[in-house]
């Protein structure tokens, strides 16, 4: 089930089933359980990573300590490239917020693996234009929305990547403290939490600890517009 989600990984895509499974062959499995640090922004990197079970996120620490989340990312995603791509130090600390299975690969590796198969470098870029994009999207967020709406398309963000569908909605475990979603929002977590029981006196989500049902989607995409 590991090798499934981890070959659906932009890295394997546009490559023969026979090719994908030697470059998964030559992929190291790291256990990480909830809180592990995989690396920290401003180290050296030497590999990236494809998560086949599991949360990761991804976060930056400003100077007087205050923590910001680019990214939580799940099964069939990767991350640790942007330090092969633009030769430096991490961008970004990465640690698990579950316990987590992830593949990692050396970058010399890659590089000889795209020398062999240039159509990967097109696949790998396709993924970086997706994550510029989101990013983008993000900053314009920060800049245009308030907390509420950025509440609401982080809980519909969310749940297109963990979200399963039940009677009532769509359950998303993030596994996220409140700490953790406010630092994802980019906003305090006392504003977050007032967001949140506003949507929940509405009947948009229900709270569930680490999780939420979104119960009105139609209301919180246009709260998030
Ligand atoms: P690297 O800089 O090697 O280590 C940190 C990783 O976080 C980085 O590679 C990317 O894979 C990932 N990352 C950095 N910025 C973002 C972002 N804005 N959105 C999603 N992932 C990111």
């Amino acid at each position: 089930m590991d090798d499934t989600v981890v070959l659906s990984a932009p890295l394997f895509s546009d490559m023969e089933s026979e090719e994908s499974k030697a470059l998964f062959a030559s992929m190291v499995p790291v256990e990480l359980s909830r809180g592990d640090v995989l690396f920290r922004e401003g180290e050296p990197g030497d590999r990236l990573y494809v998560i086949a079970q599991g949360k990761i996120k991804l976060g930056r620490r400003s100077s007087d300590g205050r923590e910001n989340l680019l990214s939580i990312l799940g099964p069939g995603e990767m991350f640790g490239e942007l330090s092969l791509f633009d030769p430096g130090p991490r961008t970004a600390t990465a640690s698990s917020v579950s316990e987590a299975l992830i593949y990692e690969l050396r970058h010399q590796a890659l590089v000889q693996w795209i020398a062999q198969h240039p159509s990967v470098a097109t696949t790998l870029l396709g993924a970086l234009a997706r994550r510029l994009r989101r990013t983008n999207e993000t900053l314009a967020d920060l800049v245009f929305s308030d907390v509420p709406g950025r509440v609401a398309k982080a809980l519909l963000d969310l749940s297109n990547r963990f979200g399963e569908t039940n009677d009532e909605g769509v359950r998303v475990a993030h596994d996220l403290t409140q700490e953790e979603l406010a630092q994802l929002v980019g906003a305090s977590r006392e504003t977050v939490n007032k967001a949140l029981a506003d949507f929940a006196t509405r009947g948009w989500v229900r709270r569930e600890g680490r999780a939420v049902v979104l119960l009105d989607l139609d209301r919180l995409e246009r709260r998030a517009r």
